[in-house]
């Protein structure tokens, strides 16, 4: 790669793109500076902007929700399901009649969360029933599959994933746009490079959202390891709940829940806590033995910086008494049992 002449636009990103939509079953995908950016193209792709209304998951990094309130749009929080931490599609069905009444949503913001795939079935039968379209926010799940077997990012509208290092494929910054529907994806592609449609002709307003040609040759290198990095992140969520399984018999902690034969991607794990006033004690006693740890995620409606007055009561508790604890690649044996330990001294 090093030796091309091209560092931004050229093969490999073209070789990057065909990886991502191979692996999310689409036909085509559009890489981005960043799954932010992603998140925003798909808005702005739907000319979703000023006075809109989106449902978003109200559990998971707050990267939609902020994204739509920069274009000008309303979130709208949908709580979780208690087992997996997703979004919860009866409420986000019954928020939308109750708000399509006030004038209409545009579209439901879903997100795999912590790497728990998101039904493609149920993201599918929302579209259908409702008209309201989906972006499934698959920033964390990439390399999962759903409880029917289908892979992370294959439903909805659009689906997005980010590649910053704290996921599962990583390119240092960047993210992607997958998609089946052409003149999206040709959309997309303008807005990502200032509206040109090439020929020296603007089609449309856009910003710059490119990807540069070394991430690219990462993140191919990174999708060819998938299986195997993925097989290690299991391996160590399969310790953390050998090693925390009495803890979590004696009610004080729970964690996600599976369904189906999915396949979680695992980008994180984290630990429920029943008694949300020991969080604080559990995460400072763990940074105090020099184990990195922190809140699972956030629920945007918790945050103070949005007008979010929705009731969302599952992501509420999330957002109190979840942690995350430590996994990446090249964790070893001892440090995991070290970690457990330390959870069951402190609790
Ligand atoms: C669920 C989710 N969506 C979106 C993002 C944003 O991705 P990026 O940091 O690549 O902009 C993140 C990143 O943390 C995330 O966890």
């Amino acid at each position: 790669m090093l030796s091309g002449t091209q560092l931004t636009g050229g093969p490999e990103l073209l070789r990057f793109e065909g990886l991502l939509a191979e692996i999310s079953a689409r036909s085509h995908a559009v890489a981005l500076s960043s799954g932010t950016s992603a998140l925003e193209l798909a808005l702005w792709a739907l000319d979703i902007g000023t006075g809109d209304k989106v449902m978003i998951t109200a559990f998971g990094f707050p990267a939609a929700a902020n994204i739509v309130a920069a274009r000008g749009a309303i979130p709208i929080a949908v709580d979780v399901e208690e087992a997996r931490w997703c979004v919860d599609f009866d409420k986000a069905r019954s928020l939308a009649e109750s708000e399509n009444t006030g004038g209409g949503i545009k579209a439901l913001v879903t997100i795999d969360q912590l790497g728990a795939v998101t039904s493609a079935g149920d993201i599918e039968a929302f579209e259908r029933e409702t008209g309201i379209s989906v972006l499934s926010d698959a920033a964390c799940g990439l390399g999962g599959t759903d409880k029917d077997g289908r892979p992370a990012g294959s439903a909805g509208t659009m689906a997005t994933f980010s590649f910053h290092p704290r996921k599962v494929v990583t390119t240092g910054e960047g993210g992607a746009v997958v998609c089946s529907d052409l003149e999206i994806v040709e959309r997309l592609r303008q807005i990502r490079n200032h509206g040109q449609a090439g020929g020296g002709r603007f089609a449309r307003i856009g910003t710059n959202a490119r990807i540069a040609e070394v991430p690219c040759a990462i993140g191919c290198a990174q999708i060819a390891r998938l299986e195997a990095m993925q097989a290690e992140r299991r391996m160590l969520v399969e310790g953390y709940k050998e090693r925390l399984s009495e803890l979590r018999a004696s009610g004080a902690i729970s964690w996600q829940q599976s369904c189906g034969v999915e396949v979680h991607a695992n980008q994180s794990f984290a630990i429920l806590l029943t008694d949300s006033s020991k969080r604080e004690p559990l995460l400072s006693g763990l940074r105090d033995m020099n184990i990195g740890c922190g809140v699972a995620t956030y629920s945007f409606t918790e945050i103070g910086i949005h007008n979010a007055n929705a009731d969302c009561p599952v992501a509420s508790r999330l957002h109190r008494a979840a942690v995350s604890l430590p996994l990446y690649l090249g964790m070893r044996s001892s440090e995991l049992s070290r970690v457990c330990e330390a959870v069951r001294e402190l609790l």
